[in-house]
């Protein structure tokens, strides 16, 4: 298996994206790191505890990381509910979270791991920008990042920017800039990967004790854009950047440049070189750095909510 390390901002779709991690035979999950963004950092722990015990993984660590951003103040976002977890009750888990600061906690848990680790980042990248500054010895034992942020097209925070990437826009540009080869499932991808409706209500009303929650997760409504009753989305979220590592041909991938913008409204945006030859821009006196990320623009989408489901 695979070893992988997740840090999260649990968030219904951190839910979905833990239990993969946490019950897929193809990874082995070394851990957990908790940052504040969906909800507060202390519902964060308390959520990723819950979520684990349900998948009767008490066996993993779960750490605490950073209660705000680098620089911004914590803002939490509501798509999630006020819990999180979209109101789906879970009992809570009996057992504490590390003594250790989730910075300490990586360095020691991807340099102690006899292969190369799969960092996950599923949240804002506070934790890993501060790891990646902290500690640059772990990055030759990390394999690669997978990040759940960015996009080459639309945004959700904002017009242009992903909420992850908006939410500590420092780390993310600290975090691309590290040298750790990054593969970016940002919304081009994020937005495709549903589970049908009468699947998740088949799996709601089933059962299997997992297959209950799985289905109450993703049947948890998001509210309609301009108002109106909340729709059913389906969308597996975070899960699907785990699923990636799983399944990799399941998606289609460049190398491209990317740049995080940090300024003005476009403040969070990643901002994606799709020319096919990039190359000198013709604007004087104004050039970005460019970091060499791997891209997915396209999904088979139903072959990646199979290896969800
Ligand atoms: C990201 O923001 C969070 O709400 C989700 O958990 C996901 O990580 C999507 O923009
Ligand atoms: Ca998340």
């Amino acid at each position: 298996p695979i070893p992988v390390i997740l840090d999260v901002d649990t968030g219904v779709d951190d839910a979905l994206a833990l239990l993969v991690a946490a019950r897929h035979p193809g990874l082995d999950l070394l851990g957990v790191s908790c940052v504040a963004g969906n909800v507060s950092l202390d519902r964060v722990v308390e959520n990723t505890l819950r979520v684990l015990a349900a998948a009767g993984r008490t066996d993993v660590p779960v750490a605490a990381g950073a209660r705000r951003p680098l620089i911004e103040a914590a803002r939490a976002a509501t798509v999630h509910g006020t819990d999180g977890l979209g109101g789906v009750a879970l009992d809570p888990s009996p057992r504490q979270v590390e003594p250790d600061h989730a910075v300490e906690f990586l360095r020691r848990t991807i340099l102690a791991s006899p292969e190369p680790v799969t960092l996950v980042a599923l949240a804002p990248q506070t934790n890993i920008a501060l790891l990646l500054r902290t500690h640059p010895e772990v990055v030759d034992r990390i394999e690669r990042l997978v990040f759940m942020g960015g996009s080459a097209s639309v945004g959700n925070a904002t017009a242009v920017a992903e909420f992850n990437v908006w939410h500590d826009p420092e780390a993310a540009a600290i975090v691309l800039d590290s040298g750790v080869p990054a593969y970016m499932y940002g919304l081009d991808v994020f937005n495709a990967v549903a589970v049908a409706q009468d699947h998740a209500a088949r799996l709601a009303s089933g059962d299997d004790p997992l297959g209950r929650v799985v289905g109450a997760l993703l049947g948890n409504r998001v509210s309609s854009a301009h108002g109106g009753e909340p729709e059913y989305s389906g969308l597996i979220g975070d899960a699907g950047a785990v699923c990636s590592i799983v399944d990799p041909d399941a998606l289609g991938t460049r190398l491209l440049p990317v740049h995080v913008e940090l300024a003005g409204y476009a403040r969070g945006q990643t901002l994606v070189d799709l020319r096919t030859r990039p190359g000198e821009d013709l604007v004087h006196g104004l050039s970005v750095e460019w970091t060499p990320v791997e891209v997915a623009l396209t999904v088979d989408a139903p072959r990646l909510v199979r290896v969800f489901l």
